[in-house]
């Protein structure tokens, strides 16, 4: 039977991670992702969805050791983010310079190493063209810093406030693993091939750079700002949906209640800023969407996805939009390496079927 988009479909089991679409929780290795925010670092839920349980803090420790180990880019790529057109977006640079990380070593099957190796480069490679594009020099992986913390550091050479790497912390852990999204799906595939970890995870970059996937948050600034007022929220909602778009930030195939990762990312949001103009505009706008789409898309379920407060914190934390994706792709890629370890432990490949509607002549 066709299922459009597979929706409904099955595709794998995993024990990475799980989605109650209809209570709003999302457990990471039996943690509700609630519970880990505030109260553990980007390298203690690495751990937990890579080997499946807490770390001590030795082993935390020196998890964080080894993603500091990892974080040098070869000369290869270095060559590569430099040479690449000025106007190339920055995920497909980041697709097209991690495709030069390494050589024989990658081969089927996957290993935790490579995993930490790809996880520790992704942010130095958006920092390194960041950094390339305004002219300015490259600056060094700081020795003392954490993963999030450095990666902030690399973009701008100071060290971030607490507050700061607080918050893309918490946003980073929210998004690192999300079950059978598009992107964890294109890596697994690409798995099942035999085919080698970089591989995997180039797939997986394709895919999150969509913007019905990963290039949402971008498109959820957009919305806000086309919508600008309170006032004008009702009367651009309306027209948007009678004319068939989508807003931005809106909706999931799993979640019909509110995403959870909506709902702690705003909570971060309210005690990183108290009041804010921009953050109160974002809250009453979906506010008003969520009570439009009920009436004009009844029992559909829509209500905000993690995409629109994320595009909320990293402007609070004054990233650049165009880094919003690459960012996000920075915290997924432990999901998508953890998934492709675990179709390496009980392979088979995926090779599903089509429905023939042409003709036979
Ligand atoms: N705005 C308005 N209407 C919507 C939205 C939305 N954001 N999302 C879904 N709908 C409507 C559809 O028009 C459709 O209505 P219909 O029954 O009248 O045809 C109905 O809800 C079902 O929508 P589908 O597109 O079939 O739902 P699907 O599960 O395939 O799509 C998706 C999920 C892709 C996330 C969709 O909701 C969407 O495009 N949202 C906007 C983009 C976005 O925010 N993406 C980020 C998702 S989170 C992430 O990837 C990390």
């Amino acid at each position: 039977m066709y299922q459009p988009g597979l929706k409904g479909i099955v595709a794998a089991q995993t024990a990475i991670s799980h989605i109650d679409g209809e209570k709003g929780l999302l457990i990471y290795r039996g943690h509700d992702v609630r519970t880990l925010t505030g109260r553990c670092s980007f390298e203690e839920a690495a751990y937990l969805l890579w080997y499946g349980r807490m770390p001590s803090t030795e082993e935390a420790d020196h998890l964080g050791e080894e993603l500091k180990t990892n974080r040098t880019l070869s000369e290869p790529m270095l060559d590569i983010l430099t040479h690449l057109p000025v106007n190339m977006d920055p995920m497909s640079v980041l697709r097209t310079v991690l495709s030069a990380e390494g050589g024989t070593e990658y081969v089927w099957k996957p290993t935790l190493d490579q995993a930490v190796r790809i996880t520790a480069l992704i942010p130095t490679i958006i920092a390194y063209r960041e950094r390339h594009l305004k002219g300015a020099a490259f600056i060094k992986p700081h020795d003392e810093l954490g993963h999030v913390s450095n990666y902030l550091y690399m973009l701008t050479g100071m060290e971030p406030d607490h507050a700061v790497s607080q918050a893309l912390e918490t946003y980073m852990i929210l998004t690192m693993e999300h079950g059978m999204n598009a992107s964890t799906f294109s890596a697994r595939v690409t798995a099942s091939t035999e085919s080698d970890l970089i591989s995997s995870v180039i797939s997986a970059i394709g895919t999150m750079k969509g913007p019905l996937h990963g290039g949402a948050p971008t498109g959820v600034i957009a919305l806000l700002e086309e919508i600008g007022t309170e006032e004008n929220a009702e009367s651009v909602i309306r027209k948007k949906i009678s004319q068939g778009e989508k807003l931005m930030g809106f909706g999931h195939r799993i979640y019909k209640t509110r995403d959870p990762r909506a709902t702690a990312l705003k909570g971060k949001l309210l005690e990183f800023h108290g009041e804010n103009e921009e953050l109160d505009l974002a809250i009453a706008i979906e506010d008003i969407a969520v009570n439009l789409l009920e009436k004009l898309k009844p029992g559909r379920g829509l209500y905000t996805n993690v995409e629109y407060y994320a595009a909320s914190i990293m402007r609070a934390i004054h990233l650049p939009d165009h880094l919003f994706t690459p960012t996000f792709t920075a915290a997924r890629a432990v999901g998508w390496t953890a998934h492709v370890l675990e179709q390496s432990e009980n392979n088979t490949i995926f090779r599903p079927q089509s429905d023939y509607i042409g003709t036979l002549v």
